[in-house]
């Protein structure tokens, strides 16, 4: 397969996108109050705020969705889904739900307890959140490498720190009510969790009857990384080892608007028959019927495809190697990015682009706002304002460790034409990066963990 490095795909539908001038943008950008959440997505040239819910769908998926089974309980495209998402995880109770946060909801219900903690990886916001509202404590305990935007080289760096883990769980395991691994880690870059980190965590967890789940909304890149940079698993199949990364844990949710393929719904699922019951329960009064949970019968059949599509391997060489592009073109740039590249996007680190600017002028949202400015391109701001806290004795201002700009690649999508764009565009700002000031925050909503949503700031 020497020549056969291109797209496994060809395309048959096409979405225009709309070509602006700077000084439209610019002011597009003064309405949004330089937020690129609150710009309309109409005037955004390549969109990379996200990978969420924005895939490409297959004939199958689409062909698929004509086959759709909307009855109220007990539909053909539930029971589709259900043996689907069985093969990939490898346990029998699947409870769907309408994203991926309702999974977190149904899941911090059962598993996150007041006055405890529930450690993670990095938890991902919205169990984050839904977590801190029954007051529970959310502890990242992910390894050092992971938790610098640096260049230096670690396969896996959104592996748990075992030692440091070890360490807590002798002196205060009572405490701990949960542990949950995210894959990839989506907050660090979306850098993968290896298999022996899996194996390693859950065998301590066992130890003291602390149960493991996983947050597994990219759990097909995952795999890919494992396969690829794991000993061992060379030529193990993809869904071999997704079944293995489940096997070490009781429960899994899933935000199936990433490696589900679709632009909606989720998965809870789990191999205890309790839980199941319990997650039944919540599902009913918050989703939906127990075999839809808020997902109609033909996105359930779409995301039955999709979860096949995504563990094919030919799918995942070309969707890991082409964000690696992306950040291979930055890196010929000098632009200073997380490394190496992880699943869904390429991020870059904001302190190092601008030094000039403090972290409390929000050095990666000027970056933000500067490649809209440029080139119509959004990415989001994973850093200052999305992750800066507020002491709750003192109200003093936490900053985050990371401080990043992240470039979401959306699932066969975009061609690597367009993101030669970002790479250009990019590298054009890098030149003039001396040229920029930093930015005021003059609106934030009354939560601190979701104000990026809806912030408003001002150039200075
Ligand atoms: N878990 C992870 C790891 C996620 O990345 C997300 C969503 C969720 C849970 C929640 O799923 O959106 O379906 O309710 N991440 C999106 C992002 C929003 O842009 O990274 P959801």
């Amino acid at each position: 397969m020497k020549y056969m490095t291109a797209e496994p795909f060809r395309i048959k539908m096409v979405e225009p996108i709309k070509k602006t001038t700077k000084a439209y943008r610019q002011e597009c950008l003064k309405k949004a109050q330089y937020n690129s959440f609150r710009l309309r997505a109409e005037d955004v040239y390549v969109d990379c705020i996200t990978d969420s819910g924005t895939s490409a769908m297959s004939q199958e998926q689409w062909s698929a969705m004509m086959l759709g089974d909307e009855s109220y309980a007990g539909s053909r495209s539930f029971y589709r889904l259900e043996a689907s998402a069985q093969e990939i995880f490898g346990m029998p109770y699947v409870q769907p739900t309408h994203q991926g946060r309702a999974a977190d909801y149904i899941m911090a219900s059962i598993y996150a307890k007041p006055g405890m903690y529930a450690i993670g990886n990095m938890h991902f916001d919205t169990f984050r959140g839904n977590a801190e509202v029954m007051g529970c404590i959310p502890l990242d305990f992910c390894i050092m490498e992971g938790q610098k935007a640096n260049q230096d080289y670690h396969p896996f760096k959104g592996n748990i720190d075992i030692p440091r883990l070890a360490k807590m769980l002798e002196t205060e395991a009572e405490k701990v009510c949960c542990i949950i691994i995210t894959v990839t880690c989506n907050n660090n870059g979306g850098q993968p969790v290896s298999m022996e980190n899996i194996r390693e965590t859950s065998k301590l967890a066992a130890q003291y009857g602390i149960p493991v789940i996983m947050d597994s909304a990219r759990l097909a890149e995952n795999a890919y990384f494992i396969r690829t940079r794991e000993a061992g698993y060379e030529n193990t199949p993809i869904k071999e080892i997704t079944r293995e990364m489940f096997s070490y844990v009781e429960t899994a949710t899933m935000s199936s608007k990433k490696d589900g393929l679709v632009n909606i719904g989720g998965l809870f699922v789990t191999r205890n028959e309790n839980i199941y019951h319990r997650a039944n329960q919540l599902a009913i009064v918050h989703e939906g019927f127990i075999t839809y949970g808020g997902m109609s019968g033909r996105d359930m059949d779409a995301l039955a495809v999709g979860l096949q599509e995504v563990t094919d391997l030919a799918y995942l060489e070309y969707r890991i190697n082409q964000v690696k592009y992306l950040g291979d073109k930055l890196k010929e740039k000098g632009v200073p990015i997380i490394e190496p590249t992880g699943g869904h996007g390429v991020y870059v680190d904001g302190r190092k682009f601008f030094p000039q600017i403090p972290q409390h002028e929000f050095p990666s949202q000027r970056l933000v706002v500067a490649l809209y400015e440029e080139a119509g391109v959004r990415a989001v701001e994973i850093g200052a304002c999305a992750f800066g806290k507020k002491d709750p004795v003192t109200g003093e201002d936490i900053w985050p460790e990371l401080e990043t700009m992240r470039i979401c690649v959306s699932r066969r999508v975009y061609t690597n034409n367009h993101l030669d764009v970002i790479a250009q565009a990019l590298g054009d700002i890098y030149q003039k990066r001396d040229t920029y000031k930093g930015m005021r925050l003059v609106y934030e909503g009354p939560i601190t963990s979701l104000r990026h949503f809806t912030a408003g700031f001002e150039l200075l």
